[in-house]
């Protein structure tokens, strides 16, 4: 395109945003953030077949997330108009496939397009002609551009050109190459200046968008050029997100190479294709091969990505699917709850470190002593006890200053949270722990019963902006200076629950090549407990490993998991599932179960050998831990507050090495 092109095109381009020369060639933009400094888009890719195959049902879909996320703009993955491009300017498919097609008010804002390879076999210059953008506002296609949203920077690159075969091997189809001759320096000078334009960006976030894959195992698979050309690229520049289209699936691949997370939105109307390759089960984090559509919601600390297929109850805004759900952390520190001061304000996120799972840093006191309480199996609306427990720790957070709480599971009841907009939030969590003392960071795993709701509300970082104590995820690691806490995902280990689940409905997303998730789950576990060097070594899980109560001991976990533990020298095992205060003390673990927090007295205890049972209380309550570096002292309250019994281990020094 001519520079007078870009220009006349700029001045009919409204207010939204302006062009800027910079040094690099790229066109550029701007489009400001949320005033709160976020900023939210969905992408589409591969759609234009004038509403059908389900292309209109994906519209519809879109407009109404659009407009719960409050979008910004969209963007399309290319591939706009099916079969060949444009015919020219006046070819009516620009109405019957996009004009007519996206009206939802919500999609009424910019639309960012970049071109795929079927548009480059029709008239690609019509694609980019400011006749369109006269015709539909929204309208912008450019080869390859920038656009800096504030928060975050993208740049669009035109990956066409990059591939052979369409040179090469063009079969039937002829495309139309005016403008990217001579193709080696056209091709040359498109990476030097995403190099440049990735080295001068100041954003928070880096995101790069092309139509043709790099990592996918879908139909087309990796674009091997681009795999050797630009993918280089963006990992010297640490870009965090790598968005395409062309295989016509939605997609999620997590890269252990780099932190750069491969989101392929290509579902925009044809699907169903049907061939899908292997992939490494620890990058390859989703695979739909159908129709929808990709959400992200971007803060300067988090990046959340969501796909959704075409289905979704007009009458309840709530109902849309939500496929795959992924926060991903900016590897900054947090200042997580920030109307809290003194010394317990500060987390670090890292995103994906060595070992894969998330690990999150919680300071010491001053003194260098840590205190927390353990309550687990709680919401219940305040109800069978849950307030008078919360009340009780209340006074005994006050008492002990404590730095956290730690939730062991099942976290509501029966049935989970059923979205993130569930009043049970509010009513079993938000309204019920409101002592000031436990206005401190929450981290909670989850319990089969969360499982049976929808899990991925309960990870969603829409809960911590409602309450900001809240952080769940299904496995992670706290460390704490002193001491090291291991939280393990426990659900899915259960066979019953697969095999067996009664009229319980699970919520399996994210679980659903199981072996793989187990075995690599271990596998970090492992790796995060070698790897520490904390004095205490302490995991967390909702299910019982040795336990004399109703549930009794959990059989996978004593297979899978216990051998781990112990070779790892694990001081304490805490966990909750068994709806009592336990202390089982085995083998140089202290195995404390604290699942008090609301139903309980079952009355049904089983035998376990009185040398290693130290408490069993089949009654309400919660546990309280305090530990130093050569001390750890556990507590156990009823719900009166009383003192049910103590404990506390010692630690040796370490001797001089
Ligand atoms: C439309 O979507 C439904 C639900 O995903 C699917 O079963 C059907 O095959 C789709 N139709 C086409 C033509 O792809
Ligand atoms: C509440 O706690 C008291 C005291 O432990 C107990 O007697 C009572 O049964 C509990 N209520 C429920 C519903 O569990």
């Amino acid at each position: 395109m001519s520079l007078t092109l870009i220009i006349t095109f700029i001045a009919l381009l409204g207010s939204l945003y302006v062009f800027c020369p910079s040094s690099a060639e790229l066109p550029w933009f701007e489009h400001p953030a949320k005033p709160d400094g976020s900023l939210s888009f969905l992408v589409v890719g591969d759609w234009g077949r004038r509403g059908a195959y389900n292309q209109t049902k994906v519209a519809h879909q879109m407009g109404i997330v659009g407009e719960k996320l409050k979008i910004d703009f969209i963007i399309s993955t290319g591939d706009n108009f099916y079969d060949d491009g444009l015919t020219g300017v006046d070819d009516a498919a620009f109405f019957e496939s996009f004009v007519n097609i996206y009206t939802a008010p919500s999609l009424a804002k910019q639309w960012y397009n970049v071109l795929g390879n079927h548009d480059y076999r029709g008239d690609v210059e019509a694609q980019l002609s400011p006749v369109l953008r006269d015709i539909d506002s929204r309208w912008l296609c450019l080869r390859s551009f920038i656009v800096n949203a504030e928060i975050a920077e993208f740049i669009f690159v035109d990956t066409t050109p990059f591939v052979n075969k369409y040179f090469t091997d063009p079969e039937d189809h002829v495309y139309d190459w005016n403008g990217i001759q001579p193709r080696k320096s056209y091709l040359a000078n498109l990476l030097k200046d995403v190099d440049s334009a990735l080295k001068e960006s100041t954003a928070k976030w880096k995101i790069v968008v092309g139509h043709h894959t790099i990592k996918s195992s879908g139909h087309h698979g990796n674009t091997h050029e681009l795999n050797l050309q630009l993918l280089p690229i963006l990992q010297e520049n640490e870009v965090d997100l790598y968005i395409n289209g062309h295989d016509h699936c939605l997609e999620r691949i997590s890269s252990t190479e780099s932190g750069i997370q491969f989101l392929t939105s290509g579902g925009g109307s044809k699907a169903w294709k049907g061939d899908i390759d292997w992939w490494n089960p620890k990058e390859d984090k989703f695979y739909y091969d159908g129709q929808g559509f990709m959400s992200v919601q971007i803060t300067p600390t988090e990046v959340d990505v969501a796909f959704y297929d075409i289905f979704g109850n007009v009458d309840n805004q709530k109902s849309q699917t939500i496929l795959d759900h992924q926060p991903i952390n900016m590897g900054m520190q947090i200042p997580f709850k920030k109307l809290m001061l003194l010394h317990i304000i500060f987390i670090a996120c890292l995103r994906l470190s060595a070992a894969e799972l998330q690990r999150f840093e919680h300071r010491l006191k001053h003194d260098g002593s840590l205190s927390f309480l353990v309550v687990g199996d709680w919401g219940r609306r305040g109800s069978y006890n849950q307030s008078l427990v919360a009340y009780q720790m209340g006074l005994i957070g006050e008492k002990l200053e404590i730095d956290f709480v730690i939730s062991t599971g099942d976290n509501f009841y029966e049935d989970g949270l059923t979205g993130e907009e569930d009043p049970a939030f509010l009513d079993s969590f938000t309204s019920i722990y409101t002592a000031p003392s436990l206005q401190k960071q929450w981290y909670n795993v989850l319990g089969n019963h969360d499982y049976r709701g929808d899990v991925e509300a309960q990870l969603s970082p829409v809960l911590t902006r409602k309450d900001s104590r809240w952080l769940c995820s299904r496995s992670f690691i706290l460390d704490a200076e002193i001491a090291e806490f291991v939280f393990v995902d426990t659900t899915p280990f259960v066979d019953e629950y697969f095999e067996d689940p009664g009229d319980s409905t699970y919520d399996w997303r994210g679980v659903y090549r199981r072996k793989e998730y187990l075995s690599d789950l271990l596998k970090d576990v492992d790796g995060a407990l070698k790897n520490s060097k904390a004095k205490w070594k302490i995991v967390v899980g909702h299910h019982t490993i040795k336990s004399a109560g109703h549930h009794g001991v959990t059989k996978e976990l004593l297979l899978r998991l216990l051998p781990i533990l112990e070779e790892n020298n694990v001081d304490m095992y805490v966990n909750g599932h068994d709806h009592c205060l336990q202390h089982i003390s085995s083998n140089g673990i202290e195995f404390l179960t604290s699942g008090g927090g609301s139903k309980a007295w079952r009355g049904d205890r089983n035998w376990w050998s009185p040398e290693e049972l130290k408490l069993y209380y089949d009654g309400q309550g919660f546990m309280s831990v305090k530990m130093t570096r050569s001390e750890a002292v556990v507590l156990f309250y009823d719900v009166h507050g009383n003192i049910l019994h103590k404990w506390s281990i010692p630690k040796e020094p370490l001797k001089a090495a």
